[in-house]
């Protein structure tokens, strides 16, 4: 496998600061579901789920975790297309309930989109989105997002929970990828 420091440009969010901030983010989403009475994390797998273990341990409100898998039509692997297809639905009804989605990031907005759209027809009591990372400039649907970690530049992220074509999930800050070099790196492993 490739060591990602040969391709990795810079440390965008270092573990640090990724720390501090969701501790932050969890004393909000607890200050403000504190009247809640049935609060529902929904991780978008499968990069949210790094995202998911930490901020739960900052929510100090009761609340389950549910997950589910969308699977985009008709595009490539890094990007979305916009019509989406539940590839792993919530074992669990979310009626009445405050549904608070947990994400790694919102590129273009399609994916979260659709999943809001098939989600709020189930009628919760509410429906709030929390990504971690947002990348504003690229946005083609508008979506309301509560609560934001870092908005980012468009540049190729992974670790944390992003992937570089499945792997690297692992790495415990948001790097930028070399695109060029990862390039060079991969056509001299075939
Ligand atoms: C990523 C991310 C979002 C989506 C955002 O998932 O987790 O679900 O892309 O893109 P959009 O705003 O342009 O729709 P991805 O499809 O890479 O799957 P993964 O989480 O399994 O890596």
């Amino acid at each position: 496998m490739i060591n990602y420091e040969e391709f990795l440009s810079e440390v965008l969010i270092s573990e640090d600061s990724l720390k501090k901030r969701i501790k932050e983010l969890g004393k909000q989403i607890s200050q403000d579901y504190v009247n809640s009475e049935d609060l529902v994390l929904v991780c978008i797998l499968r990069g949210g789920v790094m995202f998911l273990t930490d901020i739960m341990r900052e929510i100090k409100v009761p609340h389950a975790i549910e997950f589910m898998a969308v699977e985009s039509y008709g595009a490539g692997s890094r990007e979305t297309s916009g019509q989406v297809r539940i590839s792993l639905d919530l074992n669990t009804v979310i009626q009445n309930r405050d549904v608070l989605l947990i994400e790694d990031i919102i590129d273009s907005g399609l994916t979260l989109t659709s999943v809001l759209d098939l989600l709020s027809a189930r009628k919760p009591k509410s429906l709030e989105v929390c990504t971690l990372l947002d990348k504003f400039e690229r946005r083609e649907k508008k979506v309301n997002v509560k609560y934001v970690g870092f908005p980012i530049a468009n540049k190729f992220v992974f670790g944390y929970g992003l992937d570089l074509d499945d792997l690297y999930r692992n790495l415990p800050f948001v790097g930028v990828v070399d695109e060029e070099k990862y390039r060079m790196v991969k056509s001299r492993q075939k």
